[in-house]
């Protein structure tokens, strides 16, 4: 059964941009990633002012796997391309857990 796992960022309103950009810059930092199955950054348009970091995993092991290997990488220093630890754009950050019980696409 997959897992999803949901970092909740908290972003002031004068920080979405850099926010944005450095996720842009982080593109494919997880796609390779052994039981990765979906990744989206959702920008709240109201009643919050926190963005979701929605991944989905194959399993928990595949999960924690990425935390303690590739998402240590992915995250470094917060700066692009090896630069000095950059000030966070987010004031803070919460790991919400889910495990998927129903699931629907479109009909083929
Ligand atoms: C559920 C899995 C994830 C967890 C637990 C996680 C954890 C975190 C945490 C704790 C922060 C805040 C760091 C800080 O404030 O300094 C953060 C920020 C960030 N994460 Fe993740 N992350 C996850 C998934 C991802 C993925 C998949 C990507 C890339 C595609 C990514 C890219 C980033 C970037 C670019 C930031 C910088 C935000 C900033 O400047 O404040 N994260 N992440």
């Amino acid at each position: 059964m997959s897992v999803v796992k949901i970092n909740v960022l908290t972003v002031p309103a004068e920080q979405r941009e850099v926010l944005e950009q450095r996720f842009a810059s982080r593109a494919g930092a997880v796609e390779n990633s052994d039981g990765f199955e979906w990744f989206e950054l959702l920008r709240p348009v109201e009643g919050t002012d926190q963005y979701l970091v929605y991944t989905r995993w194959r399993s928990e092991e595949d999960f924690k796997a990425w935390m303690e290997g590739p998402m240590k990488a992915a995250h470094q220093g917060g700066g692009e391309g090896g630069e000095a630890p950059k000030r966070p754009a987010a004031s803070g950050s919460t790991l919400w857990s889910f495990e998927v019980v129903q699931s629907a696409g479109p009909k083929a």
